[in-house]
């Protein structure tokens, strides 16, 4: 029989838990063993406000069945406080699922400063708190696991959303970055993107999908890639419904806009190429900024000896 992943002596945050995803989240840790800082600052979905009736309702649920766990109200901008609730009451942090979120929704020309700031303090500004307070001890202990939130509305945009939008994209580079600084220290990166019935989604997704979202459907998803067994660092998986998938971008071919190193290149040859620029029949992912930069520099081999050998990758070929 398969063992249960289990989270004993693991110590858990989930920012945003009182409520919809985190809540899930936290319950599944809190029954997995996992010591569970259940943070919520209990405001409403525009961020007004706070209460400490969201943390304590689910702390209190994940007690009653036998799990533990301890409130934790601050925002997620004071991110330093988060850990130190870890710390005092469980000793370490090894986990820390940055899930807390609202929503200001308005259309591009309607959305005001404070619209744009208070949206991006809680995603993305609130991640970078967290997260930073809880690297050192990661870095340390030689172990972390670190989720960051995003959404479809940052990978492909969505009316209504462009300060969200760019917040949760914002989230994405984050992690990327962290995969990659984090790696050598056993700190694993890794991005959600859900979609789930909840308060911040009641209005938005049709009412018969709606009841089909559960959030304890994602949960497995999200406590699976805060498991030390889960290898994956820098993923963007989406999940839904009892569903999931691995998302990348991926890059074209491309093609050289000019023939010799000498040559140079006009709106014209742009505007020639285009078809080709744009054709993503051969799109490929690439998985780091060196194998980019690398590609480049057989491109740039290339155009010195006028076009005629193949590029590193064996696909540019001269076309004037
Ligand atoms: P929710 O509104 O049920 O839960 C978010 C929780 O975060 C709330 O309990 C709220 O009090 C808390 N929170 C807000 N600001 C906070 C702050 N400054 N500090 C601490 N806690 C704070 O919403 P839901 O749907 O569970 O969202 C969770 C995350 O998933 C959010 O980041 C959201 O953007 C993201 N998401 C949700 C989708 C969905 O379909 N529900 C789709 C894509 C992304």
């Amino acid at each position: 029989k398969q063992q249960q992943l289990r989270f004993d002596g693991r110590v858990v945050i989930v920012t945003g838990a009182g409520a919809g995803l985190g809540r899930a989240y936290a319950l599944l840790f809190g029954s997995r063993g996992a010591s569970v800082v259940v943070n919520d600052l209990g405001g409403s979905r525009d961020g007004d406000g706070k209460s400490t009736k969201a943390a304590d309702s689910v702390v209190a649920e994940i007690r009653a069945r036998g799990g533990k766990a301890v409130p934790d109200y601050n925002s997620v901008v004071d991110g330093e406080k988060l850990v130190q609730t870890a710390l005092e009451n469980f000793g370490r942090i090894d986990v820390v699922v940055n899930n807390a979120g609202i929503l200001r929704d308005k259309s591009f020309a309607r959305i005001s400063d404070q619209d744009w700031d208070l949206v991006h303090n809680v995603h993305l500004k609130g991640a970078f708190k967290v997260t930073q307070a809880a690297w050192p001890h990661m870095k340390k202990q030689n172990y972390g696991r670190i989720i960051m939130t995003s959404s479809n509305s940052g990978l492909y945009g969505n009316f209504g959303q462009a300060n969200y939008s760019a917040a949760k994209m914002g989230l994405v580079g984050l992690a990327n970055t962290l995969a990659i600084e984090g790696r050598k220290n056993n700190i694993y990166t890794n991005v959600i993107v859900p979609t789930a019935a909840s308060r911040l989604t009641e209005d938005i997704l049709p009412p018969d999908f709606f009841a089909e979202l559960r959030p304890e459907l994602i949960a497995p998803v999200v406590v699976w890639l805060c498991h030390e067994s889960c290898e994956d660092n820098g993923a963007i998986i989406e999940s839904a419904a009892g569903w999931a998938t691995k998302c990348h971008l991926v890059r074209g071919a491309g093609t050289p806009l000019r023939v010799r190193i000498t040559d140079n290149v006009a709106p014209e040859d742009v505007q020639n190429q285009w078809n080709k620029v744009t054709d993503m029949s051969r799109a490929q992912r690439h998985e780091s900024i060196e194998e980019v930069s690398s590609t480049l520099l057989g491109i740039l081999e290339d155009m010195k000896s006028g076009g005629t050998s193949s590029s590193s990758s064996g696909e540019v070929e001269s076309v004037f």
